[in-house]
């Protein structure tokens, strides 16, 4: 695989993608190995998503990350997929091998795993596992959860079909279930993840009272300045672990870096600098 060394354009494709912090979090990065990176926002529609990426590589760019809603098209441009990005059947980091070969990797779900497991001690193995939504989140976090052994996971959708149809794509990997959010287990999981969109809304779907107790380790993908409207929810309903996404997004960031630059940025200078704004 190419690893871009030297200087570099980089950028995140989305729509819309202006409240995004990666230039922030890949300029601190460099700093760390005394990089010159280049990592620009790029706000592209749908229909133009393809030609502006292979312009973006045709003209030099090093690297690209992709957020919503382009990661599943991102995996029908790229040459070659990891297997994760292919079980996902979503990108969103790609690397360039050449002007004209393109790999597409998902570092979303290693990002997760990463936050939980070592920033936030959290054991996976053996946990009851119920994850909110099911929509490109969900399906890039699957695969990877279900490499930590967890007893179960219950993927509960507003639209049950969508949380069906990845129960079945994914039951191979483990102990998967699926429903609507009214037929979830009425006691308290191990771990709740919400990977709705609800929140950017300031919106919590409506659960069963109990799912959360004292113990439950309550996961809000989404992030942002003050807490979050579910990790309101999670602490009003008693839980003492409710955190928000941003350790995830550092570190599937610190993935993305890695992939690009052949050495893996730390990760807690960042984390603490996005506290800090
Ligand atoms: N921290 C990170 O690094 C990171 C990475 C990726 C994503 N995220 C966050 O994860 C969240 C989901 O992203 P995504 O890519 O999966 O989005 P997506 O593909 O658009 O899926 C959205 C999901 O949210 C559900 N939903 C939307 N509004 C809802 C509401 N008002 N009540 C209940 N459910 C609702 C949808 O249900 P239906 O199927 O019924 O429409 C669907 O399951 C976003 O907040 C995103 O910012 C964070």
């Amino acid at each position: 695989m190419t690893v871009n060394s030297g200087p570099g354009r980089y950028a995140l494709f989305g729509h819309p993608v202006s409240h995004s912090w990666s230039p922030f979090i890949h300029g601190l990065f460099a700093k760390q190995f005394d990089h010159v990176v280049d990592y620009k926002l790029r706000d592209v529609e749908p229909g133009n998503f393809r030609h502006a990426v292979i312009n973006f590589f045709v003209e030099g760019g090093g690297g690209a990350n992709v957020t919503l809603p382009h990661k599943p098209a991102a995996a029908e441009i790229v040459n070659d997929l990891s297997a994760r990005a292919e079980r996902a059947r979503a990108v969103n980091t790609i690397v360039r091998r050449s002007a004209t070969e393109l790999y597409g990797e998902n570092t979303d779900g290693v990002g997760l795993v990463t936050d939980l497991t070592r920033n936030l001690g959290v054991s996976l193995t053996g946990s009851r596992l119920l994850i909110l939504g099911a929509g490109g989140a969900t399906r890039g976090v699957l695969a990877p959860l279900l490499e930590q052994e967890p007893r179960e996971i219950r993927i509960a959708n507003r639209t049950p079909e969508r949380a069906m149809r990845l129960r079945d794509e994914f039951s191979d990997l483990g102990e998967v279930s699926a429903s609507g959010f009214s037929e979830i287990d009425d006691r308290p999981w191990d771990i709740v993840i919400n990977a709705t969109a609800a929140s950017l809304a300031g919106e919590v779907p409506e659960l069963p009272p109990r799912v959360v107790g004292h113990d439950t380790v309550c996961y809000d993908m989404a992030y942002g300045r003050g807490d979050t409207a579910f990790m309101r929810w999670a602490t009003e309903r008693g839980s003492t672990r409710a955190c928000k996404g941003w350790g995830m997004l550092v570190e599937q960031a610190a993935e993305a870096y890695l992939l690009w630059h052949g050495v893996r940025p730390a990760t807690k200078s960042a984390m603490t600098a996005l506290e800090r704004l």
